[in-house]
């Protein structure tokens, strides 16, 4: 079985504490480690992207391996060509698919027919990429994971608070989703954190009360109200959403120490205030740049494993 990295739930506990050592590792060496040696990958984007794009680009160049950077407007799919046909072509000339699209559909078609494993740059409903970035940034400032207490504030039903659920509850974190009404995590998504969380000491929340869902949180985190694709959609995403924005008096109300985190790009005044933003001591910066060491530690893991099984050689 060829294994792909579709959701953070395709990580067990161990295998994602697994990964976060290797970014460790590898942001402490950024030039040291070779496992993509000619080897070549294939990044594709169907949304914008500015940190996923580069860093991508970036670290697997740093890994030895040759980077094809996709601009999905570039190839045959505006003219029909199918995503499962993409792969079964890409991977006869590349050891992995990274791919940035809208439906979580259309990535497991072509998933489906990939024989090298593919790795989710972000869909419509999850981030796992930028969520191995976060863990790290977390573990980096607090040391440990498990019983960390992170709430999310602002859009529930949105890829960053799916993937916070999902990765939170493998690392055996407390989360605790806040939003207003309209905006509350997939059901299903939900039940299988807390499934999860079950097994790893962890819990799930949902709340509307941004007060409350912050007391005694050491991380807050927040992302745009407005997804890429949700442009046009007519809804007003200020009002609902402003009692949410993370500012220095909601971090003030969480827990002693607690730091925010914030996937970028901000619209600052919205979600996040320029002052935690700004803030010489805040962690989102080192977010940003931890999204090169966590996925250069995923791409270097995953070949690993695909190396292992045999996978990734078409038949
Ligand atoms: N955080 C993130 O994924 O940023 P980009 O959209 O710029 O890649
Ligand atoms: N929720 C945001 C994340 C951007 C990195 C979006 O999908 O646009």
């Amino acid at each position: 079985m060829t294994r792909h990295f579709l959701r953070d739930d395709a990580l067990s506990p161990a295998e994602q504490a697994q990964v976060l050592d290797l970014a460790d590792a590898y942001k402490a060496d950024r030039y040291g480690f070779t496992p993509l040696a000619r080897r070549a990958v294939a990044v594709i984007f169907e949304k914008p992207s500015l940190r996923t794009r580069n860093s991508f680009e970036v670290g697997i160049a740093q890994l030895g391996g040759q980077p094809l950077i996709i601009d999905a407007r570039s190839t045959h799919f505006g003219r029909g060509e199918t995503v499962a046909d993409a792969a079964r072509v890409l991977s006869r000339y590349v050891d992995a698919i990274v791919i940035r699209t809208f439906g979580d559909d259309r990535l497991a078609e072509l998933a489906a027919a990939s024989s090298v494993p593919v790795v989710n740059a972000l869909t419509d409903g999850f981030h796992p990429c930028q969520l191995l970035a976060d863990l790290q940034t977390i573990r980096e400032r607090r040391g440990v994971l498990a019983g960390t207490t992170v709430t999310y504030l602002g859009d529930g039903a949105n890829n960053m608070a799916h993937s916070f659920l999902l990765a939170g509850a493998t690392a055996g974190m407390h989360v605790r989703i806040a939003g207003p009404d309209g905006y509350q995590p997939d059901p299903q998504v939900l039940a299988e954190a807390t499934r999860i969380a079950g097994g790893t000491g962890g819990s799930t929340a949902v709340l509307t009360d941004p007060k409350q869902a912050v007391d005694g949180a050491d991380v807050l985190v927040t992302d745009t109200w407005t997804s890429m694709g949700q442009e046009d959609d007519g809804k007003d995403r200020t009002t609902p959403f402003l009692p949410y924005q993370v500012n220095t008096d909601l971090l003030a109300a969480a827990a002693d120490g607690a730091f925010a985190l914030h996937c970028l790009p901000a619209h600052r005044g919205e979600e996040i205030t320029d002052e935690v933003l700004d803030d010489p001591a805040g962690a989102i910066f080192d977010e940003a740049e931890n999204r090169l060491h966590a996925q250069k530690a995923l791409l270097g893991w995953l070949l690993d494993d695909a190396r292992q099984t045999g996978a990734g050689r078409p038949g």
